[in-house]
C-alpha cells in the first residue's frame, strides 16, 4: 500500500514540474515576440502594418520591393547595404539613414537618382507609422 502512495505522489510532482515547466517557457516566449529592440530580429507584424503604411502613403509608386529599379530604388535588399551618395561617399543603409532618407531626402541623394522625393512624403507620417515603415523595408533586406 505504501508503494502505491508513493507512486501517486510521484506522478502529482512529475505533473507540478511540467505544468511548471509549461507556464516559463510560455512566459519567456511571450517576452520575447514583443521586443523589437533585439538587433537582428524582425517584428513582423510591424512589418505588416509598415507595409500598409507605404501603400498608403504613396511610397510603392517609386520604390519596388522585388528587386526591380523604379523611379526610385528599390527597396529589396536595401536595409544594411552600402549606399553610394552623390556626394562621393557611401553610407551604410542602417536605422538612422533610412530615418534621413525619409523624413529629409534631400541630405543625402543616392547617386544616379534625382532628389524626388521633395514633396516629403515621409512629413505626413506618424512616429509610429515611420518605425513600421522601416521595420517593413528592414524585413526586405
Ligand atoms: C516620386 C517618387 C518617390 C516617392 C513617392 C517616394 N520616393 Fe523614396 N526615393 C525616390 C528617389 C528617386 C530616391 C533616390 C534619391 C534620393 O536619395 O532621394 C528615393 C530614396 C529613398 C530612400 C533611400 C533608398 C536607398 O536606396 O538608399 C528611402 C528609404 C525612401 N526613398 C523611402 C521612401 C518612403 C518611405 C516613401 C513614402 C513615404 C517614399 N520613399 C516615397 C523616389 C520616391
Amino acid at each position: 500500500m505504501r508503494s502505491w502512495a508513493e507512486a501517486v505522489l510521484a506522478i502529482v510532482v512529475i505533473v507540478a514540474l511540467g505544468a511548471g515547466l509549461f507556464l516559463f517557457t510560455g512566459e519567456s516566449l511571450g517576452g520575447d515576440s514583443t521586443d523589437t529592440t533585439t538587433p537582428g530580429t524582425i517584428d513582423t507584424v510591424a512589418a505588416a502594418r509598415g507595409q500598409t503604411v507605404a501603400k498608403n502613403a504613396g511610397c510603392l509608386a517609386c520604390h519596388t520591393v522585388d528587386g526591380s529599379d523604379g523611379t526610385g530604388p528599390t527597396w529589396k535588399g536595401l536595409y544594411q547595404a552600402s549606399r553610394p551618395l552623390t556626394s562621393g561617399e557611401s553610407v551604410q543603409a542602417d536605422e538612422p539613414y533610412l530615418r534621413v532618407a525619409i523624413l529629409d531626402p534631400g541630405a543625402q541623394v543616392l547617386l544616379g537618382y534625382d532628389n524626388i522625393m521633395q514633396s516629403d512624403p515621409g512629413q505626413s507620417l506618424t512616429e509610429a507609422e515611420l518605425t513600421d515603415l522601416i521595420e517593413y523595408i528592414k524585413s526586405l533586406a
